[in-house]
């Protein structure tokens, strides 16, 4: 099915890799008014200090990034009348992110994130058993040691609004193998984009799958609902799930679904309080939504448009490409009215996330593209938000 937005996504691919290209090797933006600034971002329950980075591009856009989980904690951009707000939802300091109300707001989520059946799988004949956080599964990475709550090292680049974060994850932390050192470049570039880079090798298998975990609310974080919202999906098929959000191993089409997002839809469309679920294999709670879509990429090609976001009031809009293979949509079904950054509150789908990365599960799933990591391999993966406003 040829719709306004695979025709879209098909045209955007030459420019694709070229912007992917671009954010591989240009390092020079002369000329513009590219800045970086490191602030005190408070100290840990542990006691280690924290730092946050303030990114701002040419035309004023300004994004925050902390050294505590390398995390995104702010990111300033115009409406169609140019004027700033912040769009993601975060804290004011390193407390508000170990607080009860953080639900891994802007963190990078891992070593593998999205869910894992019961904490277990088996890899190269040798079980392993991780931590069952979200009851009776794992969650994005797992406890304390999880790398959205550690301390990242934080280094600027020069001559562009880029940092990079770098962390070891032992051998056995959290219960995965391998001693794993990563890499996490996020760049804010002229043209309005953010992209966020991944870099990984271990010196044993293991399964990895990074994402970012930021709550987009285009009209402003705190600003009311996200269900005006329209979203796009370029996803023909997504991964059906258990009671337990743990995929069944079906990839199913989202043609005469409540998933099918192939063309814009209001975000609040389908779900009105009457959950999502009216076709069998799409259920979930009612809650929202909370799926993982299987992103189209052009055939010979390795990156795709994955999705675009649209809020009609200020007119911002994000586009998603990613080199990933699927997509998280979670329409902020546990947010509880947190009180973030500035004092703001987070009502029950007053953000979403749009989370690039690898189906969840996977470890468990061989008909799932693979996770695994092994020693000499590098793990490289790329997305880039790139926002404007109409
Ligand atoms: C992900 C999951 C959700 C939820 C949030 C965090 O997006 O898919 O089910 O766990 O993270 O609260």
């Amino acid at each position: 099915m040829q719709t306004y937005f695979s025709t879209l996504a098909m045209s955007m691919v030459a420019t694709l890799s070229l912007l992917f290209m671009s954010a591989c090797h240009s390092n020079s933006n002369s000329g513009s008014s590219n800045s970086i600034k490191k602030a005190n971002f408070g100290k840990t329950k542990a006691g280690e200090a924290t730092e946050i980075y303030t990114l701002k591009n040419a035309n004023g856009v300004i994004a925050k990034v902390t050294t505590y989980g390398a995390t995104l904690v702010e990111l300033h951009l115009p409406d169609k009348a140019g004027k700033l707000a912040d769009v993601v939802n975060g804290f004011d300091n390193v407390a508000g992110y170990e607080g009860d109300g953080n639900q891994y707001f802007g963190c990078t989520t891992g070593r593998v994130c999205n869910r894992i059946a019961k904490g277990k799988f088996t890899l190269d004949g040798k079980e392993y058993t991780l931590a069952t956080n979200n009851d009776p599964n794992h969650l994005h990475g797992g406890g304390d040691k999880a790398i959205s709550k550690q301390v990242w090292k934080a280094t600027p680049m020069t001559g562009k609004a880029a940092v990079v974060f770098t962390l070891t994850s032992p051998d056995g932390e959290e219960g995965y193998p391998g001693n794993l050192n990563m890499k996490v470049t996020y760049t804010l570039t002229d043209e309005n984009e953010l992209r966020i880079s991944y870099e990984a090798t271990t010196d044993k298998a293991t399964p990895i799958n990074l994402t970012n975990h930021a709550y987009f609310n285009l009209g402003g974080a705190g600003s009311g609902t996200i269900l005006d919202h329209e979203l796009t999906l370029n996803a023909d098929h997504f991964t059906p799930v258990d009671d337990t959000l743990i995929p069944t191993g079906k990839i199913n089409p989202v043609a005469g679904t409540e998933l099918d997002f192939r063309t814009s839809h209001a975000i609040g469309e389908r779900i009105p309080d009457k959950g999502v679920a009216k076709t069998e294999d799409c259920k979930t709670s009612t809650l929202g939504y909370d799926h993982n879509f299987v992103i189209n990429v052009p055939s010979g090609e390795s990156v795709a448009l994955a999705a675009r976001l649209k809020d009609p009031k200020s007119g911002r809009v994000m586009e998603i490409y990613t080199d990933q293979p699927a997509i998280q949509f979670y329409s902020g079904n546990f947010l509880k009215n947190q009180t973030g950054k500035g004092g703001k509150t987070y009502p029950f789908r007053g953000a979403l996330c749009l989370e690039t990365q690898h189906n969840p599960d996977s470890v468990n799933h061989p008909n799932f593209p693979s996770t695994i990591l092994r020693p000499g391999e590098t793990y490289r993966t790329t997305t880039v938000h790139r926002f404007s406003a109409e």
